[in-house]
């Protein structure tokens, strides 16, 4: 039984990376469509850092954090909008951060007295241009919702192989298995995947694992059962 599991969890793993044409961007030294890895980890400690701006706490449980970026505006980027896991908050099972910053995105793009006073049509299009940075790879939800906006670019930390292993519910389809069946659709997006996971993890294994550390700022309750802001 442990044995089957084990081969159940390692063939997901396995799948995930024999399937993809796209390895994972955990080098340094790679320039990928201009932008730097250290301009890459910045955005992706942003989305890290979007659970703390957003969610009220650093370390909350479902600790998925978005940001969008254009990255055709500068190599550098310009951010747009961020969002974090809102089910607690909203109640709505379908809010994940992805979900979220799309959502915000939106709202942001279109709102009469803001930056962009784009048309529903004008903000549609928009997203070819823009890159999405999440701390963990998207849900194939995420993914599908990704591909229909058409997004440039999709970068992603931790793994779905990775949160599975370490004891997440997770419908275990990668996301380059979404990227690969969705051909039909006008706009071809990048996906780099694993970017930055030393910096990401850690927002994920506590959950699961009594032994494992708090993130950064946060240490466990008296129950051991969550990690709290100290
Ligand atoms: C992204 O940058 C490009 C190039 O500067 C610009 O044409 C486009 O309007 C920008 N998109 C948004 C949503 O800011
Ligand atoms: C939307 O994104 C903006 C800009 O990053 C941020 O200030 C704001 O808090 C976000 N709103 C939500 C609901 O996440
Ligand atoms: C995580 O790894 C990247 C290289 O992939 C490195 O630049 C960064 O400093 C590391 N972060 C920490 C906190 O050690
Ligand atoms: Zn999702």
């Amino acid at each position: 039984m442990r044995l089957a599991h084990l081969f159940i969890v390692s063939a997901a793993h396995l799948h995930g990376v024999l399937a993809t044409t796209q390895l994972p961007l955990a080098d340094e030294t790679l320039m990928i469509n201009g932008v730097t890895f250290e301009t890459r980890a910045r955005w992706m400690r942003l989305a890290n850092q979007a659970l703390g701006e957003l969610s009220g706490s650093p370390c909350p449980f479902a600790a998925f954090g978005t940001v969008i970026v254009n990255h055709t505006a500068s190599d550098e980027g310009e951010l747009i909008c961020m969002g974090v896991n809102e089910n607690g908050k909203t109640g709505n099972p379908s809010s994940h951060g992805e979900i979220a910053a799309i959502t915000n995105c939106t709202k942001i793009l279109t709102d009469p007295t803001g930056k962009f006073r784009l048309t529903a049509t004008e903000a549609a299009a928009a997203f070819t241009d823009l890159s999405l940075y999440t701390n963990a790879e998207s849900c194939p939800m995420c993914a599908s919702a990704i591909r229909w906006a058409g997004f440039r670019e999709y970068i992603y930390g931790t793994s779905i192989a990775r949160l599975v292993e370490k004891g997440w519910g997770q419908i275990r389809i990668p996301s380059v298995d979404v990227f690969e069946a969705s051909f039909d659709l006008p706009y071809p997006s990048r996906l780099m995947a694993n970017v930055l996971t030393n910096e990401t993890d850690p927002y994920f294994l506590w959950q699961y694992d009594p032994s494992y550390p708090c993130p950064r700022g946060c240490s466990r309750t008296q129950s051991g059962k969550s990690c709290d802001a100290t």
